[in-house]
């Protein structure tokens, strides 16, 4: 920005949110919400736990109910600052759901059969291959469309739930013009692909069946030191990322994204030194990142009465910017304005 600019530029607007499915990972900390908390500041960020979509899959009403307090609680622990950022809870805004109705009317059936997590979910779950499973594309689309949203960050299994909305949005804006913002994928400059501790060729995830494949956000330190020390290498011994080395290249990542140091100077440190002891180290940086998280989220999750305060003050924040986008989409689309 020149000197002489004294304009406010208005700061681009983010959208992104996250399902209350239980446990979050290391892999979800370092590739994604380290770097909500990183745009904090040159953002207008808007931080959604989104409930509606949970129950596209079925849920135990009282866990699904202690996972939305979970996930409301770690989005504060990592460092979401309810000061800067938005943090909602998408049932408590009403608008998305009724967004999502107007836009499926805009949205085709054979587009949505082309989803590719519609496909795997139903595989996955065929006893209830439901409606809202088949239009959660539209629901998604309203969560960011709300907003008119800049930026969307997504990892590679939602990039064509954000295509659609673009798609969308495009669509209504030739019909009604000026809608909508278009949004963008925003890829971050350098996010973390964390891998399993026990087969580096797949990604880190919470449903693997071995928990030591996994390191959640809120495990113990003890259990993170297991893990990190059972995790898989290699027979060379020797600490540097090379091909073949799936598993001492994602403990480098690791500990490169938890110390911010570079892999040469990781390579430098542990020159000379067996794998034994280079885990131990990966371990205890983790530990020591984790920590504060852990702390905040044992404060947070004892008093949900307050948690709660900052999500509702949260949504009524989103809910007056909600209400705008949707005032103007009743309009454009011919409904009848209930102050006429
Ligand atoms: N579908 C996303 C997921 O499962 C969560 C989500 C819902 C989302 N609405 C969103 C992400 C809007 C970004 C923007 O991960």
């Amino acid at each position: 920005m020149s000197e002489t600019n004294t304009v406010p530029v208005r700061k681009k607007r983010i959208y992104s949110g996250i399902q209350p499915s239980g446990m979050l990972t290391l892999g979800n900390y370092l590739g994604a919400l380290k770097n909500w908390v990183a745009m904090q500041e040159e953002y207008d960020g808007i931080y959604g736990v989104m409930d509606l979509h949970a129950i596209t899959v079925r849920q135990e009403p009282a866990k699904l109910r202690q996972q939305i307090y979970t996930t409301c609680a770690l989005l504060l622990a990592i460092g979401l600052d309810p000061a800067k950022s938005i943090l909602m809870v998408q049932s408590f805004v009403p608008a998305h759901a009724e967004l999502a109705w107007i836009l499926g009317c805009y949205t085709q059936f054979g587009e949505l059969s082309r989803m590719t997590q519609f496909k795997d979910k139903s595989q996955k779950h065929p006893e209830n291959i439901n409606a809202g499973l088949f239009t959660y594309p539209a629901l998604m689309a309203a969560d960011i469309l709300l907003y008119q949203a800049d930026l969307v960050p997504v990892g590679a299994d939602q990039k064509q739930h954000l295509e659609i909305t673009r798609d969308i949005a495009v669509r209504m804006n030739n019909l009604y013009s000026g809608l909508f913002t278009v949004p963008d994928p925003y890829i971050p400059p350098a996010g973390a692909r964390v891998m399993s501790l026990q087969d580096p060729a797949k990604k880190m995830s919470k449903s693997d069946e071995n928990v030591n494949a996994w390191v959640a956000i809120l495990d113990k330190p003890e259990d993170v030191m297991r893990k990190f020390k059972r995790a898989v290498t290699d027979s060379e011994a020797r600490v540097c990322v090379g091909e073949g080395k799936d598993g001492v290249n994602n403990l480098i990542g690791i500990y490169a994204a938890v110390t911010g140091r570079t892999a040469q100077q990781i390579e430098a440190e542990f020159e000379g030194k067996g794998y034994g002891d280079f885990k131990t180290a990966v371990g205890e940086a983790v530990v020591e990142t984790l920590r504060p998280v852990r702390e905040a989220y044992d404060r947070l999750i004892a008093d949900k009465g307050y948690l709660m305060s900052v999500y509702k003050e949260g949504s009524e924040r989103a809910a007056r910017l909600a209400a705008r986008t949707l005032a103007k989409v009743r309009k454009k689309v011919g409904f009848v304005l209930e102050d006429k």
